[in-house]
């Protein structure tokens, strides 16, 4: 059992019988304690309570610390100091920690033993899980994840969705879970409408054959251009206009300012200025935007040309796109020919990155029961005719959830629905977390809250969301030109600048033997891809991140080619000796932890698995990436100050070679979890 489990274990026993009143120690439930007179505490209200035990901030006060006391005093009103004192009387700490104690207002501090510690980091290293035991409830969690809209050429934001929602998946099932993973494609979307129209009318056949990811990707920027650029020309007076009302706003809170007579009615004039200039400079951002669209265009003839041959071409586009859900054989042709091409550009994407999914069922998937969806909404009494849409209306938003258009059009959000309807269907998931960007925020609350009146409360559904990529101006990561960088190309380049490292003269004269070019390849693969993984991965999900290539794959700092060396060290000390990885785990003996950093590094590694719940209660990644920062360093700090081959004794030696071994075994592990590989040396 984990160990941060078995302390829980052990209060929860201890206040099994503090808190039952039918044992002999009553004093907490006795007329005395008269917050707790007549109440019987259940066993999950206890375990709530056990389940208190946190590792301490501060060393100096121990290993972990126990709250409960706190809240337990309050509930039946008896000074918090003297219920710890109660618990610790029955707690039985025995072979796992000092005899506790009482920190400030009812702390229980406890520090384990060394000698337990050191029963731990056998038990660990002899285990295939690493003394993680799979959930006592296995659930069924349904994770969709990656979903990007193809078609169009992928770009840095679909990395969050695929490598947080693949960490989550190898973590989960790591515990015991049965996960299900599937890649809610945009298979069907108007950006194919964009590529039909494009091959109708620009198309290339010659390219198309010699590069089809290519010329479709051509295609979908033409058109998509084409389609910003007639609603600039449109659009821009009226941003004019808005720019020059503002203004007008401008100077009437100006003179308002200026007019104020007391402090206070400055004060609110001043705010509301504050706010016109706001605006002002939005619209004035808005305007300036959409002059420049219309100002490049105009200085590239041949785009032009273009742009005045397809006047009309936005609403085309949407012709073509409902054609194609109306099954036009025409246009049904080309979606065919074309998505094997876009789903191969992908998969190459997957497959550099170690991803895989159980099912890819796209939206084209759910097309045929879209219809079924409105009838269902209509039959619950959900479905509300509104202006010739079929609309959802839930009482806590404004706005409805249209569901079928004017013109007969489904949505995101009909798809949605049937996606559920069929998920429930074929997978029978306990949960099902959603891995998208935050901004879809309010698609997700409607869903859930609509999915609430379709009887689906049973079942969990949660948005995992997240934030933006920022470039290193703070804004969405673009490139210069404007477009979003190529997902592929910037594979490469992290790559390549793993690739320096690695080659990095100084470090291949200090290592030995040297690594042939096959080699050197694989380290640079693993720390390049790593990089980009990990330092996605290290920041809260929900937090935006910036896109910094240099830092990203350094080795300082917390990054992944970091932690990987580590591994690699320990791995070069285990190689050095002469030992297997499974030899040592075979004969492993308890470690003598005799100095500090022995004793830090086994309890750091001891908290492997804490790490892993910590992903799993707040579906977030980064909680593992802290951990395996935290034990990478505190391996550094063992390396510097513990030599292991050249160790006084070959006892010494034996112990600490135990230590080395799990340190491998726990960042492999955890680094794979992340999907993230390991390489024997760098
Ligand atoms: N294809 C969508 C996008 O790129 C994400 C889909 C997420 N999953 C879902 N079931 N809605 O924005």
């Amino acid at each position: 059992m984990m160990l941060v489990d078995r302390l829980k274990r052990r209060f929860a026993d201890a206040l099994a019988v503090l808190l039952d009143p039918q044992a002999d120690n009553r004093w907490l439930t006795e007329a005395g304690g008269a917050g707790m007179a007549g109440k019987v505490l259940s066993a999950a209200d206890r375990d709530a309570f056990a389940g208190m035990v946190r590792p301490t901030a501060d060393p100096r006060f121990g290993d972990y610390q126990s709250n409960c006391a706190m809240p337990i005093a309050k509930l039946c009103g008896k000074p918090p100091r003297q219920v710890a004192q109660a618990i610790i009387d029955v707690l039985d700490w025995e072979g796992l920690c000092h005899p506790p104690e009482i920190a400030g207002p009812g702390f229980i501090n406890l520090r384990l033993r060394d000698d337990f510690l050191a029963t731990v980091m056998a038990e660990m290293l002899g285990d295939d899980s690493l003394g993680v035991e799979p959930a006592d409830e296995p659930r069924t969690i349904l994770i969709d994840y990656s979903s990007p809209n193809v078609a169009k050429p992928m770009h840095v934001g679909h990395i969050r969705s695929t490598v947080i929602g693949d960490a989550l998946a190898r973590t989960f099932r790591y515990l015991g879970h049965r996960v299900i993973t599937d890649n809610h494609l945009g298979d069907w979307g108007t950006q194919f409408g964009m590529v039909i129209y494009g091959f109708k009318h620009f198309g290339d056949e010659v390219a198309l054959a010699a590069g089809p990811v290519d010329e479709l990707s051509r295609l979908y920027r033409l058109v998509n251009r084409l389609i910003a650029y007639h609603a600039a020309v449109a659009d821009h007076p009226g941003a004019v206009t808005a720019t020059a009302a503002a203004t007008e706003v401008v100077a009437r809170a100006e003179a308002a300012v200026s007019a104020a007579t007391d402090a206070k009615a400055k004060r609110s004039a001043e705010k509301e200025l504050a706010a016109a200039v706001r605006k002002q400079a939005a619209a004035r951002q808005r305007a300036e935007a959409l002059q420049a669209t219309v100002a490049a265009a105009q200085a590239d003839p041949d785009f032009l040309r273009q742009a005045v041959a397809h006047p009309g071409i936005a609403d085309a586009v949407l012709l073509e796109t409902a054609k194609l859900h109306s099954h036009d054989p025409e246009n049904r042709a080309l979606w065919e020919r074309f998505l094997p091409h876009c789903r191969d550009e992908i998969d190459r994407v997957y497959r550099r990155l170690d991803i895989r999914f159980d099912h890819t069922l796209g939206e084209s998937f759910y097309h045929d029961r879209l219809g079924d969806v409105v009838q269902r909404l209509r039959d619950a009494g959900l479905a509300t005719d509104s202006e010739g849409a079929v609309c959802v209306f839930l009482p806590e938003f404004d706005s409805p959830m249209i569901v079928q258009k004017k013109d007969g059009a489904y949505l995101y959000a009909t798809t949605d629905l049937a996606t559920l309807f069929y998920r429930r269907e074929e997978f029978r998931p306990d949960e099902i977390l959603y891995v998208v960007d935050s901004r879809q925020g309010e698609h997700f609350q409607k869903l859930f809250a609509a999915a609430a009146r379709l009887g689906f409360q049973g079942l969990r559904l949660e948005h995992v969301q997240f934030g933006t990529v920022l470039g290193e101006d703070g804004r969405p990561f673009k490139t210069r030109s404007g477009t979003s960088v190529g997902l592929e190309s910037l594979l490469d380049e992290a790559v390549a600048k793993a690739l320096e490292i690695v080659c990095d003269p100084q470090r291949v004269a200090r290592s030995d033997g040297g690594m042939d070019e096959a080699e050197r390849q694989q380290v640079a693969h693993a720390v390049g891809h790593g990089a980009i993984k990990y330092a996605d991965l290290a920041h809260h999900r929900t937090s935006d991140y910036r896109f910094e290539l240099d830092k990203m794959v350094a080795l300082e700092g917390n990054t992944s080619a970091y932690v990987q060396y580590a591994y690699a060290r320990a791995r070069g000390i285990m190689l050095k000796g002469g030992m297997a990885p499974e030899a040592i785990a075979a004969s492993a003996q308890p470690p003598v932890l005799g100095v500090p950093a022995e004793r830090s590094l086994a309890l750091t590694l001891a908290r492997f698995g804490e790490s892993l719940q910590q992903v799993r209660a707040d579906n977030a990644p980064n909680f593992l990436v802290d951990y395996l920062y935290d034990a990478a360093k505190a391996y550094a700090v063992f390396n510097d100050q513990c030599p292991v081959l050249k160790a006084d004794s070959p006892e010494i030696a034996a112990s600490r070679m135990v230590l080395v071994a799990l340190t491998a075994r726990v960042l492999e592990t955890g680094l794979g979890l992340l999907g993230i590989r390991v390489v024997p040396r760098m």
